[in-house]
């Protein structure tokens, strides 16, 4: 996978197959100790402690036919790599929280890419779970919810093209802003 935005849709649909009603990705970069802290939080069914270590276990899934589990195993190594770290803590019942931290220095740091893509997809294909992305570039955050514009768009699905466009549009710009972008839509 060449972007990291593609680790972090397997990880979320990891928590929308154990039936989050709410998954949290939360994107912290820190420009002078060159670090990117993705994380992602969801109130899924959780893993047991033997499911935990198992998870850890590229040759272990809980899928019945006979595959390899790698979307956990691919995130931690894209963060190892880098000289980062990761961590897994789930309470069986209750939910799971992942963190990898990368080094955005290192020559195997591979960028972001389109969350904004990522992002409107989940949200297209799961219009009844929530997501949330928080993301910070050292002192400026944005944050997306969408309990938030379900709440706007009142009777409009949020899985209709209109907003998952709206969406995909709406995180773009923000994000691009975080990195000092300048937006079409303002006047200086
Ligand atoms: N957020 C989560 N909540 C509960 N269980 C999880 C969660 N994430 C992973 N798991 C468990 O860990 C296993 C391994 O996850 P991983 O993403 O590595 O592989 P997979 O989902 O089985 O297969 P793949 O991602 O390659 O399609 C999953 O099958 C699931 O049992
Ligand atoms: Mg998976």
């Amino acid at each position: 996978m060449r972007e990291l935005s593609l680790n972090i849709l397997d990880i979320v649909e990891n928590s929308v197959s154990a039936e989050a009603s709410l998954v949290s990705i939360e994107l912290t970069e820190d420009s002078h100790l060159n670090t990117l802290s993705v994380t992602v939080i969801d109130n899924g069914k959780g893993m047991t402690q033997e499911e935990l270590l198992k998870a850890k276990d590229p040759f272990y899934t809980s899928g019945t036919t006979r595959r390899v589990g790698m979307g956990i195993p691919l995130f931690k190594m894209a963060a190892e790599q880098t000289g980062g770290t990761f961590s897994i803590h789930s309470v069986d019942g209750k939910g799971t929280l992942i963190n990898a931290i990368f080094k955005t220095d290192s020559l195997n740091f591979k960028p972001v890419g389109d969350l904004h893509a990522t992002v409107s997809a989940l949200v297209s294909a799961n219009p009844y779970v929530d997501f949330v992305l928080k993301y910070s570039v050292d002192n400026n955050e944005f944050v997306f919810d969408t309990r938030e514009i379900k709440q706007k768009s009142e009777e409009i699905p949020v899985s209709s093209p209109d907003i998952v466009k709206w969406i995909r549009d709406f995180i773009e710009q923000n994000v691009n802003n975080l990195y000092g972008g300048v937006t079409d839509n303002e006047n200086t």
